[in-house]
């Protein structure tokens, strides 16, 4: 009986992390302020292993994310750290566009080199523009082309994410708001 319980202690304690970054499903993405926030955007580690995610994240010289990195700038596009040798030509990063809701995460596209946007940008193509030492991260100083979204604009539609508790809007987040929907109504 004794050992029964350290058995299903031992299988609780690991069900946080996965295996291997391979089995990732639409669970495994989550609240944006749930996960670690880094200047202006989210990581976690789907593998348990957050410090050395943030440690790169965090990094003035750059470096290469460990497998099972979660990257997000808004809740629905993100990237996932495979395992190391999965797909060479985008550093093993897998791409995500995901349907998110009050009811949680939906996994809409995903793949590597061919995955594109809502506004009709292919997400690989883009983020290898970054200089190598950056893997693939973007930032608005690491080389690739700029989205169409202001550092105020991304800040509202993270306090907007439809799968956290509700947060309370700014007047600026507010107008940030009005300005994007402004901008892609005029589209
Ligand atoms: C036109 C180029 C472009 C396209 C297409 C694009 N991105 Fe980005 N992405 C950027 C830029 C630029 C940033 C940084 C914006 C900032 O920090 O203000 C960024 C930020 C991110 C970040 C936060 C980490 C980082 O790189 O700074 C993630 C994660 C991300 N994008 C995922 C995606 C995914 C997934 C797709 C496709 C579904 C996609 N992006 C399509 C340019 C692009």
């Amino acid at each position: 009986m004794k050992n029964m319980t350290k058995l299903i202690v031992g299988i609780v304690a690991l069900i946080p992390s996965l295996a291997s970054a391979g089995d990732i499903q639409a669970d495994n993405f989550k609240c944006l302020s749930d996960m670690t926030e880094v200047r202006h955007f989210y990581v976690d580690n789907l593998l348990g292993n957050v410090d050395d995610t943030v440690a790169v994240a965090n990094s003035p010289t750059g470096g290469s994310y460990p497998e099972g990195s979660v990257v997000q700038l808004v809740p629905s596009e993100a990237m996932v750290k495979r395992e190391a040798g999965f797909n060479p030509a985008t550093n093993d990063w897998e791409f995500f566009e995901l349907d998110v809701s009050d009811q949680g995460t939906a996994i809409g596209k995903r793949g590597f080199a061919e995955v594109v946007n809502k506004f009709g940008g292919n997400c690989f193509a883009c983020h290898v523009q970054a200089q190598p030492q950056w893997d693939l991260i973007c930032d608005n100083n690491h080389g690739c082309d700029p989205i169409p979204l202001t550092r105020g604009m991304i800040k509202a539609i993270q306090k907007t994410d439809p799968r956290c508790d509700p947060v309370e809007l700014t007047e600026e987040d507010q107008a940030n708001l009005q300005a994007l929907q402004a901008a892609l109504s005029a589209n």
